[in-house]
């Protein structure tokens, strides 16, 4: 190996090092989730063990305009409920 070949792989590790640095950074900083998980109660208990394509049919029977618990007006889009509503 020459001599410039190998200054060159520091600058580009030096360049790794930093880029790695700030994106670690960048994801500590990240606000906290925040979105409500999913409740712990009968109407929601029976959708546990299912996968979360499987759940997400059933959320409307409740969560429309003409359920027991319609969702905000302000509501984000609103496909695929169980990747911002965590079941834990
Ligand atoms: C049988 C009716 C019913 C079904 C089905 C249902 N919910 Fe609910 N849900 C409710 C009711 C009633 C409330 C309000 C009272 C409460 O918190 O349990 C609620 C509350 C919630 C909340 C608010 C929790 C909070 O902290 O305020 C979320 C999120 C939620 N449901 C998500 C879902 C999702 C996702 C599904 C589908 C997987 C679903 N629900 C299916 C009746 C239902
Ligand atoms: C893109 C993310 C996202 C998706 C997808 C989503 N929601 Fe939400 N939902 C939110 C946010 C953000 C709020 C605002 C209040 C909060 O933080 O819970 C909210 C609020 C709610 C509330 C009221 C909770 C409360 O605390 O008053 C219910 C009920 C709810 N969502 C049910 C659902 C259902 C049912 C689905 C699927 C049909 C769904 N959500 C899909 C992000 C989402």
């Amino acid at each position: 190996m020459t001599a410039p070949k190998k200054k060159k792989s520091l600058y580009i590790n030096i360049a790794f090092l930093v880029t790695s640095v700030a994106i670690l950074t960048f994801l500590f900083n990240a606000p906290e989730e925040t979105t409500s998980k999913l409740p712990h109660d009968e109407d929601h208990s029976r959708f546990a063990p299912m996968k979360k394509k499987e759940a997400e049919k059933f959320c409307a029977e409740c969560h429309s305009p003409e359920g027991v618990c319609p969702l905000p007006e302000d509501h984000p889009p609103k496909y695929r409920c169980l990747f911002c509503h965590k079941r834990d």
